[in-house]
């Protein structure tokens, strides 16, 4: 093939040439000064991002985001701990699985596909479980394209006395959208290198803050590799995944380089673009525009082809987006456009759909016309 297709999916996402390159170093020992020195760096960087304060840690781990979710199960929970698990789509319910299945009792909020969680509900049932260690809840929810108000919870947890770990799967959300352990007041921040880190999969990331340091099993039987206390000395006991070192250390400084803001921007103008996409097309967003996700949308299939045809079609034209999930299977499409996407590269990929649509062109001139209006406005700032 002479170039590689299009991909507009919520993970992986495409990876930059410079941070392609910086892979291909040569391997060294990974106990060695180079290793050492590119380690400590993206430790250090990491570190901030994440704003996890002077005695919060974050780890990296050789697994993917499911991994992660599993490893944050295995550190802050034994068998017959309480929690409460709130899901709003798959991957919520996915964290829910993990938990119970190490045997942990969880009390399981199932908000549904599409809404988003009410902190204060949230807060309600905390009540009738007083005994809670902590709350896991999704930021952004992959399935569905929707970014649940994970801040709010965190601000109305600091009202309560002694309030359990709030532990949240951030693996579609930061760093495209921000979320801070200490800013935030976060305790767990979970994250993988394939969405807006902009790496290939292979790495799960945790931001752990001082108050769940402190609560890390440590002794737990029948497990080494996920015991997070290591890593948070900045060691491992096996042999870590070097190239995907030295690409996160160039995806940070590409990140570093862009800024926070301008990056959470571009997200959301490719969130609005999408949506207008979809609106004018006949391929309606199911999700509300208040809890439109910057990183992944979800639209309607069109009333003239089932989502997996459409989805082999758009293929067969050279751009792969993503299917839905769970019960919006049958009846959604999802657009990734998270990570190293810019809004000519969304403006390419919905071409490529309009081609299919027969309002298609309708919708690309939505598209276009909320890009310009970004544009103008973004040069009036400027000027
Ligand atoms: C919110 C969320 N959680 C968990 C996962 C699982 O991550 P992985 O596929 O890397 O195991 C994903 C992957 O898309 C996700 O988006």
């Amino acid at each position: 093939m002479l170039y590689p297709p299009q991909i507009l999916l919520p993970g992986p996402t495409p990876v930059p040439p410079s941070v392609n390159l910086a892979m291909q170093q040569a391997m060294s020992d990974h106990r060695g000064s180079v290793f050492t020195k590119v380690k400590d760096h993206v430790l250090v960087q990491l570190q901030e991002l994440f704003d996890v304060g002077s005695d919060g840690r974050v780890a990296v781990i050789p697994t993917s985001g499911t991994g992660a979710l599993e490893a944050a199960a295995q550190n802050f929970f034994l068998p017959g701990d309480k929690v409460i698990g709130v899901s709003t789509g798959t991957f919520g319910e996915r964290f829910v699985d993990i938990t119970e299945k190490m045997g942990v009792q969880v009390r399981h909020i199932r908000v549904g596909y599409g809404k988003a969680f009410d902190p204060e509900y949230i807060l309600e049932v905390l009540k009738e479980e007083p005994n809670a260690k902590a709350i896991l809840v999704t930021h952004n929810e992959t399935s569905t394209g929707l970014l649940n108000p994970v801040v709010q919870l965190a601000n109305a947890l600091q009202f309560i006395a002694d309030p359990p770990l709030l532990i949240v799967d951030s693996i579609s959300g930061v760093p495209s959208v921000p979320l801070k352990v200490v800013g935030n007041h976060v305790d767990v921040i979970i994250a993988a290198s394939q969405k807006g880190f902009m790496c290939p999969p292979g790495l799960g990331i945790l931001a752990v803050s001082q108050r769940a340091r402190n609560q890390v099993i440590t002794d737990r039987p029948g497990r080494l590799f996920f015991n997070l206390q290591p890593y948070f000395d900045g060691q491992f006991p096996y042999t870590p995944a070097v190239s995907l070192w030295y690409g996160l250390e160039e995806a940070l400084h590409l990140l570093a380089e862009e800024g926070e803001q301008p990056r959470l921007a571009r997200h959301q103008l490719l969130s609005r673009m999408a949506r207008a996409f979809g609106e004018a097309s006949g391929m309606t967003p199911p999700v509300e525009e208040e809890f439109a996700s910057p990183t992944v949308t979800a639209l309607a299939a069109p009333k003239t082809m089932n989502p997996v045809e459409f989805r082999k079609q758009t293929a067969r034209l050279g751009l792969q987006i993503a299917g839905a999930m769970g019960p919006w299977h049958h009846d959604y499409i999802r657009i990734g456009h998270v990570g190293a996407i810019l809004p000519e590269q969304l403006f390419e990929g919905l071409a490529t759909l309009a081609h299919l649509l027969p309002a298609g062109f309708d919708g690309l001139q939505a598209a276009w016309v909320t890009w310009h209006q970004a544009i103008t406005i973004d040069e009036e700032v400027h000027s």
